[in-house]
């Protein structure tokens, strides 16, 4: 099982980076599965029903969300029909939404669950003890298990690779929108990646266009974040390799497109 992910994609930029790149990178890779983390799709911040859809007809299979997931409030209206679609699975009962869905590729079943870290983030459950509980709901089905924890600090996230190593097939860290080059499988076979990255503009600010927030470091008044209308854009991903029938990760393949780099076979 080939599972492409792409990181962290941010408003128009980040879409046609995306729509351009991915018809050759799904080649490249011999991809079963396309996943998007689509949080700041939305001209930087959350997701609409329509963004939602165009992401899925370029070629996405499954949107995964962060804590910018509740951004644009239309999320409420659609999130719990939405069968491609994960949040972080930590936020307390009853919020909309789920944190784990099945998909098939390949005519197999496979688990993606979001899950949220707490550290210089907005305090959510604890994701260690909510994963027990997906992991456990998710082997009932398959072994085939991917996660996105969406969180801040680089700690938290090795931790969790740890923690879930040789539970789960992936653990891909998003939410900084900077990639890590620490792309592994670690000792029990869970594939691991701190930060893919983000999918947007390339002379930005985490995608965001930089004077806004030159000018907020400078003078600490509030400033209004835009996307830059701009086709120097980047692009992050991760390729990995799945055995279908143990579930580990066999070979990992982190992607960075760029106007200084071209990372990848
Ligand atoms: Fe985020």
């Amino acid at each position: 099982m080939n599972i492409l992910f792409i990181g962290d994609i941010v408003g128009k930029p980040g879409r046609n980076a995306f729509k351009e790149h991915l018809p050759k990178l799904k080649k490249q890779y011999h991809t079963d599965l396309a996943i998007v983390n689509g949080e700041n799709a939305a001209h930087g911040k959350g997701l609409t029903k329509k963004i939602y859809h165009e992401l899925l007809e370029n070629g996405a299979d499954f949107v995964t969300l962060g804590n910018h997931a509740w951004d644009k409030k239309e999320i409420f209206d659609f999130i719990d029909d939405a069968k491609q679609l994960v949040r972080p699975a930590n936020y307390p009962e009853g919020t909309p939404g789920v944190g784990l869905q099945f998909v098939k590729a390949k005519q197999k079943d496979v688990a993606i669950i979001n899950l949220m870290g707490r550290t210089f983030m907005n305090p959510l459950d604890d994701p260690f003890q909510v994963i027990d509980t997906l992991v456990n709901e998710a082997k009932k089905k398959t072994n085939i298990i991917f996660v996105d924890f969406h969180g801040e600090a680089t700690s938290e996230k090795q931790a969790m690779g740890w923690y879930l190593d040789g539970k789960v097939s992936t653990v891909v860290g998003t939410h900084t929108h900077i990639q890590t080059a620490d792309e592994r499988i670690l000792t029990n076979g869970t594939g691991y990646i701190t930060d893919v990255g983000m999918t947007g503009a390339y002379d930005s600010i985490l995608g965001m266009e930089k004077e806004s927030i030159i000018r907020k470091f400078k003078t600490g008044l509030p400033a209004k974040f835009e996307i830059p209308e701009t086709n120097r854009t980047v692009l992050s991903g991760l390729s990995v390799s799945i055995d279908d029938k143990t579930g580990k990760t066999n070979s990992i393949k982190r992607i960075l497109i760029n106007a200084d780099h071209i990372n990848f076979d």
